[in-house]
């Protein structure tokens, strides 16, 4: 029986092997993988960052809520609720746009007229990037994002072939008085985080919020507003999100600009895996669609779980805890900041959320500080990675939300060490 050509490896010429006297093929898989796979690289800069997982090393590099937060009483006993009242429902199969009480009851608290059709719940807002990239981007197909931007927005819509436009961001978010030029090379979609921005902690003004709206309408470009942290608001007036301004025009029917992501992973618990997407009716359609050849619906069990705990006024008690721990150490890596850190160094001030964001000075390469900082046993991202055109080489993120006080206090000490060294390591070159 022939085997057809055979696909050997050009570098392994040895692939073919005989085995119990029959013909084998040793795959090589990287003849087989898609070619969308080749943008889906790992980097030099996660396989350092592995080593922030050793016990002794005081990471501030991974975007995690404080585990001592997650409501575990709350959850075993909705669980057990669950469980012994609608146990077949929560075990079995559901509907891929979601469990429709958690669906009505997002749609209620969205404070606008947004009814079931415009919810889809998610396995987390990752899931709902990823969705959206699947309906919305071809191969080539132009992203105007903030920049720095989500890397994780950067890894879901790589992987179907988007480019990037960068739109510069300051201190009040993307600088949208720029946009007008942007938006005539034909962007697909704009991405924006406006609420305490991963990776940099700043907030979208109302004034740009507004600007960025009026553009998107007359580009006729959509709008994604990712905003997983809206909620954690440590200080000042909470800003009108996106969707809400461009809902205004909608009271019936919305078919506005703004498709909106948030999710549960920071107010209630990320293992959950409960997000939702608000999107015009047929957008909604689309993306149940795409999702139904994903993972057919989230969780039964989680998202029954989820409305059980957020129809109550739990989440009213309990979010209001953590944006205060999570207050108290932003307060103290900013004073820790200020006391340990050269001058020359600068960093964002979030008023809420779960990171800030240093730019050292000119020079400095942040990759080459962690591996000193690694050295130290303290850890952070590398800027970098969250610039999709390049540049930001002297930026880091610092995570303020998982490491305890303690541990605050002394990380801060050794990165003002490391990059004190760093400083004078560059003016000796
Ligand atoms: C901006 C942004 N979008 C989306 C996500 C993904 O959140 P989820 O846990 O809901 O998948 C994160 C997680 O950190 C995030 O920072």
């Amino acid at each position: 029986m022939s085997l057809g050509s055979p696909l050997t490896d050009e570098n392994n010429s040895s692939a073919a092997f005989y085995f119990q006297g029959r013909h084998h093929m040793q795959t090589s898989w990287n003849h087989r993988y898609a070619q969308r796979t080749q943008r889906m690289a790992g980097s030099a800069i996660r396989e350092l960052l592995k080593f922030t997982e050793l016990p002794d090393v005081i990471s501030f590099a991974g975007g995690l809520p404080a585990p001592e937060l997650f409501p575990v009483a709350e959850i075993a006993s909705a669980t057990a609720s669950v469980l012994s009242r609608m146990g077949s429902q929560a075990l079995q199969y559901g509907a891929t746009e979601g469990y429709t009480p958690l669906r009505e009851l997002l749609a209620q608290q969205s404070g606008a007229p947004f009814v079931t059709a415009n919810i889809l719940i998610t396995t987390g807002s990752q899931q709902a990037l990823d969705l959206l990239g699947k309906i919305f981007i071809n191969p080539g197909d132009r992203i105007l994002v903030e920049s720095p931007t989500y890397v994780g927005a950067l890894q879901a819509m790589n992987a179907y072939g988007a480019e990037y436009v960068a739109i510069p961001s300051d201190d009040y978010g993307m600088i949208t008085e720029n946009l007008e030029e942007a938006l005539h090379v034909g962007p697909k979609l704009i991405y924006v985080l406006p609420n305490f921005q991963n990776p940099s902690g700043v907030t979208l003004s109302l004034e740009r919020r507004r600007q960025l709206l009026d553009l998107s309408r007359r580009y006729g470009v959509p709008i994604i507003e990712d905003d997983p942290y809206g909620q954690l608001r440590f200080e000042g007036d909470p800003l009108p999100s996106l969707l809400s301004l461009a809902a205004q025009d909608y009271p019936d029917d919305y078919q506005g600009n703004v498709i909106y992501l948030s999710t549960f992973s920071k107010t209630l618990a990320p293992g959950l895996r409960v997000a939702w997407v608000v999107a015009p009716a047929e957008v909604a359609r689309k993306l149940v669609l795409a999702k139904q050849g994903a993972d057919l619906h989230t969780a039964s069990l989680n998202q029954i779980l989820v409305h059980e705990i957020a129809r109550t006024d739990f989440l009213d008690r309990h979010v209001p805890l953590i944006r205060q721990v999570y207050r108290e150490r932003r307060d103290l890596m900013v004073t820790e900041l200020a006391a340990h850190l050269p001058p020359g160094v600068r960093w964002t001030y979030p008023q809420g959320g779960l990171f800030l964001w240093v730019t050292l000075p000119e020079g400095l390469d942040a990759a080459a500080t962690l591996q000193a900082a690694i050295a130290q046993k303290v850890a952070f991202v590398p800027g970098a990675a969250f610039f999709p055109c390049g540049g930001g080489a002297n930026t880091l993120r610092l995570n303020f939300s998982n490491a305890n006080p303690v541990q605050i206090s002394q990380g801060i000490a050794r990165l003002g060490r490391v990059i004190y060294e760093q400083i004078d390591e560059l003016a000796h070159v």
